[in-house]
């Protein structure tokens, strides 16, 4: 193929890759092979606003410690098929029935991406079918539903402040939040003051509130579920069983985790977390499904499907059937562990204990800071986590605890000693926190004031972009 065929990046591009350099940006990300200029195809260098921003954005991402449960660097391919030409085609429909014309290749692509799909998580193709053209996790989910409920049905999902996702129903007593809980009626199940999800009690409440669907899966949950008792649960009103694996698709495709197809009916996904791909949604159907899925997809939901996303999807499904990629989940499972334990080690409670999977869950109550705070002053020192509920929490808008993730921090070539080393730097931080606690009372905002006064924080934060930036980001 022709390379210059290939945007964003040129030949000319990767040889500068691999000079060592701290501030490789966007202008040497997107130059083009063929450097003709004309007033339609400037380039972003000529956007000087808008390329300092994402050059700040690179910097950021470079030198801070992501811990973000649900983020990951995705790979150089996966950027280039976004930066592709796909993205100016239209191509409403699926592959070999679209409303434009002009999109034999686009179903060559979109056929691929819909095989490896299938093919990542094993799935025989007799039983098994998949979209790929959701943009997203939240659209996925909403289309499943759309697909197989009538307004008003009954659903029931993980609660959010037990680790669940808003679109899995959630509301309050003052708002119905997500449309999920606007359009269906749903009703949460919890986890245990164990941590563990209570499916004693999913069970009973089932038995009553007698849902059409139960949705399994979530957003801050340390633990792998047990599929069996969700089935088990469902059949009691022959409910639909979704199992919604946005956070956790990499560690199943790696068979790191249960498999969820042996039970559900739907599995959804989003590509971006675990799974390492660019951010877009999948929905997995039992086939006997396929018109009402695909059709609430597409004219249901969306428009035109996103191909530069999925040829992105594709290129990333290809890697993630090699032993590399298991190899990269079994060390986030293992980096993980190492910070679940690190952390026990110096005194933070840790929600059941332990975890199964690619996120800890961490109560501050017993140290006497919130989330909000501890959130707030990792930001100041350049390390990215969120604060999350945990059991026994009076209000979700002040959590008592941190959420914190190896998945891409992994990808950057962090083992477990450098996971010890990140938490002695969370460490550091909380200790900071509680001093300056002292002096500011319960108020975030006079907290956040005080960082300026400490120049430790301004130390610590140095320290841990130094040891960031040695790490593998990308043209290192
Ligand atoms: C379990 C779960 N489902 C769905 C989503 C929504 O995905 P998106 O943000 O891509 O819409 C998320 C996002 O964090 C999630 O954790």
């Amino acid at each position: 193929m022709n390379p210059s065929r290939l945007l964003p990046i040129s030949r000319q591009t990767l040889s500068t890759m691999t000079k060592k350099t701290t501030n490789i940006g966007v202008e040497k990300i997107i130059t083009p092979l063929n450097s003709k200029k004309s007033q339609m195809n400037k380039r972003l260098s000529e956007d000087v606003e808008l390329e300092k921003y994402i050059e700040e954005e690179f910097d950021r991402q470079k030198c801070g410690l992501e811990l973000i449960a649900s983020e990951n660097f995705t790979s150089l391919g996966v950027m280039q098929c976004l930066g592709s030409v796909l993205t100016n085609k239209y191509s409403e429909g699926l592959p070999g029935r679209r409303y434009y014309g002009g999109n034999e290749i686009i179903d060559k692509i979109e056929s691929l991406c819909i095989n490896r799909a299938l093919e990542a998580f094993d799935l025989n193709k007799e039983q098994w079918g998949v979209n790929v053209q959701p943009y997203s996790g939240s659209t996925a989910n909403l289309a499943a539903y759309n697909g197989i409920l009538n307004p008003h049905d009954r659903i029931m999902g993980l609660d959010l402040p037990s680790g669940g996702h808003l679109t899995h129903g959630f509301y309050t007593a003052k708002k119905k939040v997500s449309v999920t809980s606007i359009y269906y009626e749903s009703l949460p199940y919890h986890i245990g003051v164990d941590g563990y999800i209570d499916y004693d009690r999913l069970e009973q409440d089932a038995r009553n509130f007698k849902p059409k669907l139960i949705v399994c899966g979530y957003s801050a949950y340390p633990r792998d579920l047990d599929y069996e008792r969700f089935r088990q649960i469902a059949n009691i009103n022959n409910s639909y069983l979704l199992c919604d694996m946005a956070h956790f698709s990499g560690l199943v495709a790696a068979k790191e985790l249960k498999n969820p197809f042996e039970y559900c009916d739907f599995v959804t996904s989003t590509t971006h977390k675990t799974l390492r791909g660019p951010r877009a949604g999948l929905i997995f159907f039992k086939k006997e499904f396929e018109k009402q899925i695909n059709e609430s997809v597409f004219p249901g939901m969306q428009g035109g499907p996103h191909e530069h996303q999925i040829a992105a999807l594709a290129f990333q499904l290809k890697e993630v059937k090699t032993d590399f990629f298991k190899t990269y989940i079994q060390q986030v499972k293992a980096n993980a562990k190492q910070m679940g334990e690190s952390l026990m080690s110096r005194g933070y409670k840790i929600i059941s204990d332990g975890t199964e999977n690619h996120l800890v869950l961490c109560d501050l109550k017993s140290k006497g800071i919130t989330g909000s705070k501890i959130e707030s002053i990792c930001e100041y020192v350049n390390i990215s986590l969120n604060k999350n509920s945990v059991p026994g929490d009076k209000s979700a808008l002040s959590p008592g605890g941190i959420r914190i993730g190896s998945p891409a921090l992994t990808t950057r070539g962090f083992k477990e000693k450098d996971f010890e080393k990140v938490v002695d730097f969370l460490d550091r931080t909380v200790k900071i926190a509680l001093k300056i606690q002292e002096k500011s009372g319960k108020s975030l905002k006079k907290f956040k004031q005080e960082f300026k006064n400490y120049p430790e924080l301004q130390i610590l934060k140095k320290e841990i972009n130094d040891f960031a930036s040695t790490f593998e980001f990308y043209f290192d």
